[in-house]
């Protein structure tokens, strides 16, 4: 038990499920002692000298004396490396089929005695004692694997392994998933294993919901994100280098990946950030399009309680015409916390409420957690035991469906790794759609099932499907989530065609951008919990997962009125903008801080509603490009060392600027800018970059800058498509994209391309190089600055 499971036990046994967490706890931990035999006499293993090698479509097999390299190169540059003979499927992360081998790369013999690929992107080389070098067409070190090492049970069973790299001196580290203590990852381990951190969490907590392995490095070199294909438990290792360590040699980087068992395996793509989030979600799959009213403001509370409650939440928005776009319902609309029921006592009419709201333009969405109650007579128990041969939920080794206690009590897990039992899943939300709710928000997916000490989730001895393979917890654990997305997500589109799911999930893994966004979880009320927010839209943003946002206000207790009105503003340019708190948190409503504050975030959610065009228009070009909404201030300028720190701005797409205050009592804050002209776009004020300068930040707002020449599209009056243009220097041009809103089905979305220029003084936009073409309103920005006519 450590400090972690201490607290956590203190605060269990004290709880309503009390000694049946600890009881849970006893009967998990004696499932996995009789059923996983402890790791016995080890063998070690490193691949060998070189022996020869075989050229093969895209690249070859290079053979050692205990092991074998594979290398392929696939069209668009992606580069695929594994050893032991491992394929690249199966795979959960991967979109469909691999990518065809580009038949351009060739392994070749090369003059220290090893062989190389020579790819359009990327040069690889392996040494004789297999290490594998990435460098740049120029010549240049991306990273250095060295030989990796394996541990196998003399007797059986997955062997372990770990592989170190090496990166450039000036390298930064990001993502692995959801991160709090990010974006930029320092010196530590961080664990692969999706964990509820059992309460609120902070920067300090790690793992969270959702670890992936894959990380993205950024070094003057270029940026390469680095995906170990693997699900299995494990860690990451990292180090940060430094330039003129002793006697003036660079100490590189370090990285070490640990994996419990299953294939070493590795994608790596290279190129600029948006090259690589490119290459990386057209191998995992592109982002979904989450429908247009989920880019609007959102209001959730586990505890809403009642159908008046909703309704006077809801009222108390339109009465003070604050937008206000979904309303989301947490457990307490369930009867008895049991998933796919409505308590009728309390909830009596909901789909007329949903229609009601509906009309009044506010949508609902439901929680939906995996666990089903374990009792005949529960409607999704009965007939989840009818799914196939063996029915639908989690089995241990003897068949005994495993039993896990959350809300509703003792529960059962369905097991999402089976294909049948993700189609049963999916007609369930039938019953959700019926009740009147337009979206879906999953929670608890880690899976999680209470404890009072261990893990808390399955014995790691379950028995999952794995597609049919067969396997254990160990290995499907960090997928349950993602498996459960695929249901969702299929499932609403088999029910409802004709429009777009909208599905958020707490856990997932490499690819669940496929299905839907995320959320940070239950992050703390507090200064550094605001921070943590940030840091993993951003990571998580890197990772190919663009939708998410945090919990503005924090989950628990209640965030002073400037706290609140920081995170607010904050929330309200992040891809899910929605306030959410606990059930025995202070209130999360804008108008229970008073006026002040209420003015300011009113301001805020006027700024989201203007911005919409340009949410959807970032939500677009996500899908089509890879590229997140919410990006660190270096995407643009990876080769700006200052930049790489700056982890207290971000842009939002490729126009703006969001410098948020993350600490109290903040008025004013210093913002690093990448080169060119910025523009307050409130003042108007104009600051040249690279370099940093200080800017006004009023209670009643965060600095948000606009790049010079950005053409952005916002909602007019009377709701009409505006273009925003600021003016570009003298001398350059600017643009932008816009992609119009087209409702909420699967319409094929059109990317305008706009130019703007200084001819005369006077800033001229163009429509794909004509100014006939444009035929919405202009409104010109930031002429005012004397040094630009
Ligand atoms: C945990 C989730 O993180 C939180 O958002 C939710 O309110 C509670 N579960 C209750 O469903």
């Amino acid at each position: 038990m450590d400090g972690r499971d201490l607290v956590r036990s203190v605060r269990m046994v004290g709880s309503v499920q009390g000694m049946r967490t600890v009881r849970s706890a006893w009967r998990h931990r004696r499932a996995d002692a009789r059923a996983l035999a402890p790791r016995g006499v080890e063998r070690a293993r490193v691949p060998g000298l070189l022996l020869g090698a075989e050229p093969e479509p895209g690249g070859g097999v290079v053979r050692f004396a205990r092991s074998r390299l594979r290398i392929r190169v696939a069209v668009g540059g992606a580069l695929f490396w594994s050893w032991d003979g491992a394929q690249a499927s199966p795979s959960y992360a991967l979109a469909g089929d691999e990518p065809e081998p580009d038949g351009r790369a060739r392994l070749e013999p090369d003059k220290n005695g090893g062989w190389q690929v020579v790819s359009e992107r990327l040069t690889v080389v392996v040494s004789r004692h297999g290490a594998v070098e990435l460098r740049t067409p120029g010549g240049v070190l991306l990273r250095r694997e060295l030989p990796p090492r394996w541990w196998e049970p003399v007797d059986g069973g997955a062997a372990r392994w770990v592989q170190r790299s090496e990166v450039p001196a000036d390298a930064r580290f990001f993502g692995l998933g959801g991160r709090a203590g990010g974006p930029r990852l320092r010196e530590g381990t961080y664990r692969l294993w999706n964990t509820d951190p059992g309460g609120r969490f902070g920067p300090g907590d790690d793992p969270l919901y959702l670890t992936m392995p894959v990380q993205v490095v950024v070094s003057d070199a270029g940026t390469h994100l680095a995906f170990h294909d693997n699900t299995w438990s494990g860690g990451v290792t990292l180090r940060e280098g430094e330039e003129g360590a002793g006697s003036g040699h660079d100490r590189p980087g370090a990285c070490e990946v640990r994996m419990d068992g299953g294939p070493l395996r590795c994608w790596v793509v290279v190129g600029t950030p948006a090259r690589v989030l490119q290459g990386w979600t057209a191998l995992t799959g592109a982002p979904a399009l989450p429908p247009s009213w989920a880019l609007g403001p959102q209001h959730a509370r586990w505890g809403f309680g009642s159908e008046q409650e909703v309704r006077r939440i809801v009222s108390g928005y339109l009465e003070r015409g604050l937008p206000l776009s979904a309303l989301h319902l947490d457990i307490d609309h369930f009867d008895a916390h049991q998933v796919f029921t409505v308590d009728q006592e309390r909830f009596p009419g909901l789909p007329r409420l949903a229609k009601e709201l509906r009309e009044e333009g506010v949508r609902l969405v439901s929680i939906v957690d995996p666990a089903v109650r374990a009792s005949a007579g529960n409607a999704v128990f009965d007939s989840g035991r009818e799914v196939g041969p063996r029915g639908a939920f989690v089995r241990d080794p003897q068949g005994v469906p495993v039993l896990g206690e959350v809300w509703p009590g003792a529960c059962v897990y369905p097991d999402f790794t089976d294909p049948l039992v993700r189609r049963w899943w999916g007609t369930l939300y039938e019953e959700r759609l019926g009740q009147g709710f337009s979206g879906v928000w999953h929670d608890m997916n880690e899976p999680v099932s209470f404890s009072a000490f261990g893990d808390p989730s399955l014995p790691l001895s379950s028995r999952h499907s794995l597609e049919g393979r067969g396997g254990d917890h160990r290995e499907a654990h960090n997928v349950y989530a993602l498996a459960m997305a695929r249901a969702g997500y299929e499932g609403l589109r088999r029910l409802r065609p004709e429009e777009r799911p909208f599905l958020f999930s707490r856990s997932g893994w490499a690819g669940m951008q496929r299905y839907g966004g995320t959320w940070s979880g239950d992050v703390a009320t507090g200064w550094p919990g605001l921070r943590a927010s940030l840091a993993l839209v951003l990571g998580l943003g890197l990772c190919g997962v663009p939708y998410s946002g945090p919990d503005v206000g924090g989950f628990d207790g209640s965030p002073s009125p400037e706290l609140y009105l920081r995170w607010f503003q904050l929330g309200a340019f992040m891809p899910l903008f929605r306030t959410h708190a606990a059930v025995d948190a202070g209130r999360r409503e804008p108008w229970e801080f008073g006026p002040e504050v209420l003015a300011h975030a009113g301001r805020a959610l006027a700024e989201r509603e203007r911005l919409r065009p340009y949410f959807v228009t970032l939500a677009q070009l996500a899908r089509l490009t890879g590229a997140p909404y919410v990006r660190p201030v270096w995407w643009g300028a990876s080769a700006d060392r200052e930049l790489r720190d700056c982890e207290d701005a971000f842009l939002l797409g490729d126009a703006l600027l969001v410098a948020p205050v993350l600490e109290e009592g903040g008025v004013r804050r210093p913002v690093r800018l990448p080169r060119g002209r910025w523009y307050d776009t409130v003042t108007g004020q104009a600051y040249e970059g690279p370099g940093r300068v200080v800017v006004e930040a009023p209670l009643s707002r965060i600095p948000v800058l606009a790049r010079a020449g950005a053409v952005i599209p916002v909602r007019g009056p009377e709701g009409r498509l505006e273009l925003e243009v600021w003016a570009p220097p003298v001398g350059r041009t600017g643009g932008g994209l816009v992609v119009r809103d087209a409702g909420d089905g699967w319409e094929r979305a059109e990317v305008e391309r706009y130019t703007s220029r200084l001819r005369a003084g006077r800033v001229v936009v163009e429509r794909d190089g004509e100014e006939g073409l444009v035929t919405c309103p202009v409104r010109v920005r930031g002429l005012a600055e004397p040094d630009q006519r």
